[in-house]
């Protein structure tokens, strides 16, 4: 009988040294077929990730990800504290009634990860008693353990939180849509959010909002960017010098002149901004004094509008008839410092007037079709306490990069008060990005399409003649 091999006699009393010999052709082809396999996986990874960088991501990239969540989550939970627990975490101890941590923790429930194109979405199912709180904290902690760009938690649903989550900066990393997908009108109407009351409140069938939808560029998650009047009635637009507020601003209105719309200029750094606009627009402003009186012109107008709508018992312009419904009007306003700031008692009066009117049209202007635009490097409570005023109506909210805190909290703070943060690490280098609201994300990155000046002017010279002349108000080129 042959001797069995000394080292594995004890466990393996079957594995011979003969035997070993005899296998080991077979281990050496087994050895070379596991590493030529591995070196082709690698192969064609590096291949696909190069020609077909989705492609890899679906094939590689997404299922290890998914390995990697899995396998982190119970340490996560443990470390950033988001476990729950069964048992009851006091107890009686002889004649003491003592509280203590669990010793057996339960692990909130992370389910339906789902690979994307920008990375991957999950759902975690929360335990009783749980808040969404500190998983929205834990983000940070689930970019780092899962070694991606960003988790992003949305904490709006009941009883569980959606993550988002983005395996690098799409607004940095893939280039910006090219311009002209955002120069054409919108091939469809805008959504209309359907509730139940809406059946009770619309009067006429035609009481549907037009689009006012301007795709103004690309968000994180590969949406469009989306600044639409319907949704938000006003936006406050913040952001530094060579931020990008006119760029943003010119893409938008390159979406809204192909439309039956009337836009407006409030433009007090002398034109400079919104000239190029002009045979589009329906006045410009280039000063305060000029400002005020279109903004006052405005106001009669959305009066005129009231009279309307009550004349024909309706409670917003599109409830009106189609041939006496007016057009809706967008009155954007670049730089509002220069409408507050004042030098002397002839400028206070002058501010006060301009201001008051651009708060009353903000007040007033959403269901009778004015909505207002307002760019700004800083927004800030010395200004006046009309500018919190101002603020408050201002629901759609951009913020690019700033250079003060004040002004990103004043833009963001009051309603998304977890993207000061976000919109304090906005990268200087890189132009156009912004913090903005989203209607179902709450808030997101963005970044604006670049407009060349030449496809700006282009789409001005083609829609010169669409714009409307307003009541009261004379048109720049005229
Ligand atoms: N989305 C973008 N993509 C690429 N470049 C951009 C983008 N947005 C802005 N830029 C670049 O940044 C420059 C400054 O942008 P813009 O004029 O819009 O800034 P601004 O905030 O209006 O500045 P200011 O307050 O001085 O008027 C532009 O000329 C353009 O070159
Ligand atoms: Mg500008």
């Amino acid at each position: 009988m042959t001797p069995g091999f000394p080292g594995f006699a004890p466990e393996f009393p079957g594995v011979t040294l003969d035997r070993l010999q005899a296998w080991l052709p077979t281990i050496g082809r087994a050895a070379v077929v596991l590493v030529a396999v591995v070196v082709a996986l690698v192969a064609v990874s590096r291949l696909l990730r190069w020609k077909a960088p989705r492609v890899h991501w679906y094939v590689f990239g997404f299922p290890l990800l998914r390995l990697r969540m899995r396998r982190s989550w119970r340490h996560l939970c443990l470390n950033a504290q988001l476990t729950g627990t069964d048992r009851p975490t006091t107890g009686q101890l002889g004649p003491l009634l003592v509280k203590g941590q669990p010793i057996m923790p339960v692990l909130p429930l992370l389910r339906r990860i789902r690979p994307r194109s920008f990375g991957a979405t999950a759902v975690i199912l929360l335990h009783p008693g749980q808040v969404p709180e500190p998983f929205v904290n834990a983000a940070e902690a689930m970019a780092h353990a899962w070694g991606v760009h960003a988790v992003r938690v949305d904490a709006r649903l009941r009883g569980r939180v959606r993550l988002t989550i983005l395996t690098a900066d799409p607004l940095i990393s893939e280039e910006t849509e090219p311009a002209t997908w955002q120069t054409g009108p919108s091939p469809e109407p805008a959504a209309v959010t359907s509730h139940p009351l809406d059946a009770i409140e619309a009067t006429t069938p035609s009481a549907v909002p037009m689009d006012l939808a301007a795709k103004v560029g690309q968000r994180e998650d590969g949406q469009r960017w989306v600044i639409d009047l319907v949704t938000f009635p006003h936006w406050l637009i913040a952001g530094a010098t060579q931020s990008g507020k006119s760029t943003l601003i010119n893409a938008a209105v390159a979406q809204w002149a192909t439309r039956p719309v009337a836009l407006v200029g409030i433009d007090c750094k002398g034109g400079m901004e919104l000239a190029p606009h002009a045979p589009r627009l329906s006045a410009l402003a280039t000063d305060r004094a000029e400002a005020a009186d279109i903004l006052a012109a405005l106001v009669a107008e959305t009066q005129r509008r009231m009279g309307l709508c009550r004349q024909h018992g309706a409670r917003n312009i599109w409830q009106l008839p189609p041939l006496v419904r007016p057009v809706p009007v967008v009155v954007i306003v670049d730089e509002l410092a220069e409408l507050y700031l004042v030098a002397s008692r002839a400028d206070k009066d002058e501010a006060l007037r301009a201001t008051t009117n651009l708060l009353r049209l903000a007040q007033l202007g959403a269901a009778l079709g004015v909505h207002v635009i307002v760019a700004g490097q800083r927004v800030g409570s010395d200004f006046g306490p009309g500018v919190t005023a101002l603020r408050a109506q201002l629901a759609g909210r951009i913020c690019l990069r700033v250079n003060d805190e004040e002004t990103v909290k004043m833009t963001l703070g009051d309603l998304y008060p977890d993207a000061v943060d976000a919109a304090q690490q906005i990268d200087p280098a890189v132009k156009g990005i912004a913090v903005t609201t989203a209607d179902e994300a709450g808030w997101i990155r963005a970044r604006s399409v670049y407009l060349s000046p030449e496809e700006s002017a282009a789409v001005i010279a083609a829609t010169a003649h669409l714009a409307p002349v307003l009541p009261g108000l004379t048109p720049p080129t005229a």
